[in-house]
């Protein structure tokens, strides 16, 4: 017999999973030593489990040839930052990379991803993001990372796109927006589609995965318009289409024009039809959904970097106002390029705020960004979390299958095609009813 064995009084067998033996009699035997019991836990590997976690890397770049109407993030116009100032945000990205490092004994981490993201990451010189690599491989083991590069078409050329295989880019994200010229200049940008395909196909020349993002919902599309981007976008024999749909915040300049009334955008039911056409016209030309807004060809090339992120990998985000998540805390830099700069020069990490993640925070992200991914594996699930998704949820899920947005096949919650347009609906309601459930409280359920 084990030593770990218990035997009550009465010469009952106790195990150490036993919860209910309690509840017959009240006892006093089986005295508690630590839950989950030790006999449960796993000998560590040789590598520490902190070293052998994958980490994952965003750089934030803030910069912009022109500030796009419809768009809402912070950047700073380059006409307005010079090359100096640009110079000094290479200086300071490199220098909080060491200082994170250490700060958080990140040094030797392996590294799966790395995501310049901006803003423009293209209108970095290639000698400036040389010097950002260079840190990174000073900093860090890449463990054959996927590395995502965001280019603006219009800031595309030949030397910055030769550059990028040297560097390890791999996968080439261009914000294309529409392939209509009169929809692209009414949203202030300078791209056209004789520049955008030229850029696209020279980028598949250099091995990279493309990407394209359109983004319905713009001043003067229509449906002619919308359908001629779709269509452009599924010929041109890129791996990845990304559909957003418009967003609007109120520092967009967008916002100005709606309140003047000087502004109309199509409305819901057209953005809607937008939507559908463009689910169907990627799925007839063989792009199948990798996440519930990018499709890519045969539903290979999924974006490691952004689905690690949804998932919850550690993930550190550089820059001004990057973000990200690392042992278990979700952190956010200070937004303000100069604030950034200031902090960086003083020695002091640039972080603005951060949320240590309770144990709901990530049972509700694995089902709210886990849904991004437009499936849920409910097997998975109890694994991480130790619960039965299913059962806990049965009235939610049954309303999102009787409205035809979600379906189960066998240890897989799905959305449907429908479901893919609702899809952050989708995991608002099940995360809203997780919450309440494991809270007891009684909100109503709204996603
Ligand atoms: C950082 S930008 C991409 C790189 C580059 N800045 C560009 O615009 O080409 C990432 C994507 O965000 C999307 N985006 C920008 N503003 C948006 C908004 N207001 N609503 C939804 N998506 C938006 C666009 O599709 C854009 O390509
Ligand atoms: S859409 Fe891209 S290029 Fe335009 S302002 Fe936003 S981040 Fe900059």
């Amino acid at each position: 017999m084990s030593k770990n064995t218990l035997i009550s009084r009465s010469g009952r067998l106790l195990t150490e999973r036993d919860l209910d033996y309690r509840l017959e009699t009240p006892s006093r035997d089986g005295f508690v030593v630590a839950w989950p019991p030790q006999r449960h836990w796993r000998p560590v590997e040789k590598t520490s489990q902190v070293t052998s976690r994958p980490l994952h890397l965003y750089f934030h770049i803030p910069f912009c040839l022109q500030r796009c109407r419809y768009c809402f993030f912070k950047v700073g116009i380059l006409s307005e930052n010079s090359h100096e100032v640009r110079e000094a945000y290479v200086d300071a990205l490199c220098k909080e990379v060491e200082m994170v490092a250490d700060a958080m004994d990140l040094r030797g981490r392996r590294v799966r991803s790395i995501y310049f993201g901006g803003g423009t990451p293209s209108v970095l010189s290639p000698e400036q993001l040389a010097r950002v690599k260079k840190t990174i491989d000073a900093h860090f083991v890449l463990d054959d990372p996927e590395f995502v590069f965001e280019i603006e078409p219009v800031t595309f050329s030949n030397r910055l796109i030769d550059s990028l295989p040297d560097l390890g880019v791999n996968r080439i994200s261009f914000g294309v927006q529409s392939f209509d010229d009169r929809v692209v200049a009414l949203t202030g940008r300078h791209d056209t589609e004789e520049k955008n395909c030229r850029a696209i196909e020279r980028a598949l020349g250099t091995g990279a995965v493309v990407n394209i993002d359109l983004l319905s919902g713009l001043e003067g599309e229509t449906e002619a318009s919308w359908r001629h981007s779709v269509n452009r976008a599924t010929g041109l024999g890129v791996h990845a289409i990304t559909m957003y749909k418009l967003e609007l915040y109120s520092n967009a300049e967008y916002m100005e024009g709606l309140k003047h009334g000087k502004l109309s955008l199509p409305n819901n039911q057209q953005e809607l039809e937008f939507a559908r056409y463009g689910i169907e016209q990627f799925q007839s030309n063989g792009y199948l959904p990798s996440t519930y807004f990018t499709f890519t060809r045969e539903g290979k090339f999924p974006q490691r970097h952004i689905i690690s992120r949804w998932r919850g990998e550690d993930m550190y985000g550089f820059g001004a106002s990057a973000f990200g998540s690392i042992n278990n805390e979700s952190r956010q830099n200070v937004s303000e390029i100069d604030d950034y700069l200031k902090c960086i020069k003083e020695g002091e990490i640039p972080l603005h705020r951060s949320l240590k993640n309770s144990s709901l925070d990530n049972m509700m992200r694995d089902v709210i960004m886990g849904l991004k991914t437009t499936t849920i594996d409910l097997s998975n699930y109890h694994k991480r979390h130790g619960i039965r998704l299913e059962s806990l949820l049965s009235t939610a899920i049954e309303f999102l299958v009787s409205t035809g947005l979600l379906y189960r096949d066998g240890e897989k919650l799905h959305l449907t095609q429908e479901g893919i347009i609702y899809g952050d609906y989708c995991g608002r309601y099940l995360g809203a009813g997780l919450r309440n459930i494991m809270t007891g409280e009684q909100r109503p359920l709204r996603a």
